[in-house]
């Protein structure tokens, strides 16, 4: 009965491409086959991924605020830079709901100079991991190079918003908006909540005068990056969506069953997608969408995917092949196609019109090498020098 049962479950994982089987990608145009039909073609690709795979999020709220606190530090090559912790207080149904950005900013940012900015999903709890004020190299989020470049960064701390934990992922903002407990199929996960914070942050942008809210980068890593790659199709005021590892139910084309599988991500993180999403367990053909879809509902913004070599759990070529197949959307507005002999060797980059990957050498993770090329493509993008 177990080896039955061993055989009739889907695949949990494969790291053999001789074994990924054939595939028929959903199309990405549908009916759209201008620039002024793509609106409308996104806005149902949007509504798709809603029902069947993150679920909907709560809307914007109706009225939100925020109050800062500032601190001079120390970038440790001779410049200040602004530590400014953000509260930011969202109207819901349910009273007030607060939640915190914490962000670097270069010296120069003024009303006459606002500053492009990267906002940076940050799922580890603030209090397991601060962020600290005397480490401007820091690994994941190194913000004395970034505000030397000119730019700011700000974490987005989601574990206040939807913790990372399926009892109690909707103990939070879900519960504000009365969406806790039992969810209908497209019931918001835990990904679509973080994107909706990091919403909040271009909000705040709007309206500091230092901070340039046309030029707004969502990245994440790994799961985080997952939700920046679905927040950054939602939300289109962010000018740039970077993938940094995100993997199976990011920019991993589900279809191609490469490392994690949805089978195995539903069994684990059951929180992070609608319930919906479930029915594609072992079921990948049936999607109506895949992961293609949001890369090429990021145009005409720009798009960028980075994967590190030996991140086999994330499907690296996976990744890749999303940005490519997201073709047909980039060139209704005019760009050069990608193909798949363009994915870089280890260590290299492509950026081809409005679309940029790079494969790190090494593993699962989100490193200086990853940023350094972000704070390039953003220059180049937002057509910029490094300074
Ligand atoms: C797990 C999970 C991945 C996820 C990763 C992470 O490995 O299976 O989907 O990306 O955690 O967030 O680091």
């Amino acid at each position: 009965l177990m080896l039955l049962a061993a055989l009739a479950a889907p695949p949990e994982f494969n790291y053999d491409e001789a074994e990924v089987p054939d595939y028929t990608l959903p199309d990405v145009l549908g009916d759209a086959d201008s620039p002024e039909d793509w609106p409308g073609r996104r806005a149902e690709i949007v509504r798709l991924f809603e029902q069947h795979v993150y679920g909907v999020a709560p809307p914007a709220p109706e009225k939100v605020t925020f109050e800062t606190r500032s601190k001079t530090v120390d970038a440790g090559d001779g410049r200040e830079v602004e530590w400014r912790t953000v509260t930011i207080t969202n109207q819901t149904p349910s009273g007030p709901f607060t939640h915190e950005v914490e962000v670097f900013l270069p010296a120069g940012a003024s009303a006459k100079k606002p500053v492009g900015s990267f906002a940076l999903i940050r799922y580890t709890p603030r209090s397991k991991d601060p962020i600290a004020p005397d480490e401007p190299e820091r690994g994941y989020c190194p913000w004395g190079p970034i505000t030397a470049a000119g730019y700011a960064v700000a974490v987005v701390y989601v574990d206040d918003v939807a913790p990372d934990d399926k009892t109690r992922f909707d103990s939070k903002l879900l519960k504000a908006y009365g969406m806790d407990g039992e969810r209908p199929l497209d019931g918001c996960g835990a990904l679509a909540a973080w994107g909706w914070a990091a919403s909040r942050f271009v909000d705040y942008c709007e309206q500091a005068e230092d901070l340039d809210a046309g030029r707004v980068a969502v990245l994440g890593h790994s799961r985080a990056g997952k939700a920046a790659w679905w927040a950054g199709v939602r939300d289109d005021r962010f000018s740039i969506v970077i993938s940094n590892n995100s993997g199976c139910g990011g920019a991993a084309l589900s279809r191609r069953r490469f490392g994690e599988t949805v089978a195995r991500i539903n069994s684990s993180f059951p929180h992070w997608f609608c319930p919906q999403f479930d029915a594609y367990n072992g079921n990948e053909d049936a999607l109506p969408i895949d992961q293609h879809m949001l890369a090429a509902a990021v145009a005409p913004r720009a798009v960028y995917v980075a994967s590190a070599a030996e991140d086999a759990w994330a499907d690296p070529r996976g990744e890749f092949l999303s940005l490519v197949e997201a073709n047909p959307a980039f060139e209704l507005f005019g760009d050069p196609a990608l193909r798949p002999e363009d994915r870089p060797e280890v260590g290299g980059t492509v950026v081809r019109g409005r679309r940029g990957s790079h494969l790190r050498p090494g593993g699962h993770g989100l490193e200086r090498f990853d940023w350094d090329r972000y704070l390039e493509f953003a220059a180049a993008y937002w057509g910029e020098e490094i300074k």
